[in-house]
């Protein structure tokens, strides 16, 4: 039986909560014979800072770096001073993240502005906008450098071109729908960044015949995007761009309630819902877990457990779909137990 060491680091606000939710989850995949998990769980956030003087202490990081995959609530992060620690970033470069993939579709049964959209957003978060290169000269002035690397660009496209193929495989050829890659950029004013940004991806896009390529200017793609959502299959992007639009391609889907992400380089992995520590509702146990159990299936299929991770999603969907049982955001009265016993009782190991 395959076992797996997990790092999770719950951080703050609903984090400890809809993380105990997705462990239930994992948990009963293991009681059903699935893969087991030994747990080590670490501090990171703005908790630890008020508690440590850092957000991610030095041992938070090594156990992130010497489990099988990480797996994360939500952090505070806005609430960290300046040098108090960035364990978002400090991770997604520390563990050589290659993209952001962040996955959007309409869900049966549940109400979104867009009927037919199923998107993966892969973006790049090492650098870019949000290199945290930031200075101030004087009082009135303040920079942001924007960094493009041909390095990380390659990394991110070739997830990005990775994820188009997998994605068609799994389709199956009877679809309709083509595989394909938008590359989103500005370089008509971002000349430098962007065009060595397009100029990486455009070479990477050779490997891949089968994937159909283009670009579109950022502005275009968000209009686009609520316009004719169905248009788009895999968005790859810059961070903060990236970060933008996958927060529109959830908004178009399911909402931020439901939307998982993955964080993947070639030697480590983590895994976490988009949305934030939602501050209002934490303690209250009425957090949507879906996000975070959406999460956990993205990890199991990282390790190589597909069933498992096709076991979680269609329980995910079928309690969705029955609609009986739902968070309040969904429309519902259940709280985060009550939806993940649901989930539990749905799976089919
Ligand atoms: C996200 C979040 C983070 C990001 C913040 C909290 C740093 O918005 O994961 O999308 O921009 O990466
Ligand atoms: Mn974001």
């Amino acid at each position: 039986m395959a076992k797996y060491s997990i790092c999770v680091l719950p951080g703050d606000g609903i984090g400890p909560e809809v993380v105990g939710c997705a462990r239930g989850v994992l948990d009963a995949v293991s009681a059903a014979g699935g893969p087991q998990f030994a747990y080590d769980e670490q501090s990171a956030g703005h908790g630890t800072f008020l508690e440590q003087g850092h957000a991610m202490p030095d041992a938070s990081m090594a156990a992130a770096k010497a489990a099988d995959a990480v797996f994360l609530g939500a952090m505070d992060v806005a609430q960290i001073p300046p040098g108090g620690g960035d364990p978002l970033g400090d991770m997604r470069i520390e563990l050589e993240v290659a993209a952001s993939v962040r996955p959007s579709r309409t869900i049966p049964g549940i109400p979104s502005p867009a009927d037919d959209i199923d998107c993966v957003v892969v973006r790049e978060v090492t650098e870019g906008l949000y290199s945290r290169d930031e200075y101030q000269p004087d009082d009135d002035t303040a920079y942001a450098i924007r960094v493009v690397t041909r390095e990380a660009s390659r990394r991110t496209a070739r997830m990005a071109f990775e994820q188009a193929t997998a994605r068609r495989r799994a389709r199956g050829a009877r679809s309709d729908k083509s595989a394909r890659v938008t590359a989103v950029h500005k370089v008509g004013v971002l000349k430098l960044t962007d065009g060595l940004f397009l100029e990486t991806c455009a070479e990477i896009a050779k490997e891949y015949p089968d994937i159909i390529y283009e670009t579109r200017n950022i502005d275009a793609c968000a209009m686009e995007m609520v316009r004719e959502p169905g248009h788009f299959d895999v968005i790859l992007a810059t961070n903060a761009f990236g970060d933008i639009l996958s927060d529109i391609a959830a908004g178009l889907a399911a909402g931020l309630g439901l939307a998982a992400s993955a964080c993947i380089g070639d030697r480590w992995a983590y895994f976490e819902p988009v949305h934030g520590t939602a501050p209002d509702i934490a303690g209250k146990g009425i957090a949507n877990p879906c996000a975070t159990i959406l999460s956990a299936a993205m990890m199991l299929r990282y390790l190589g457990e597909d069933a498992g991770a096709a076991a979680v999603e269609a329980a995910v969907l079928e309690v969705l779909a029955d609609g009986q049982i739902r968070t309040g955001d969904l429309g519902g009265t259940a709280g985060s137990a009550k939806m993940t016993e649901a989930i539990v009782g749905a799976l089919n190991l």
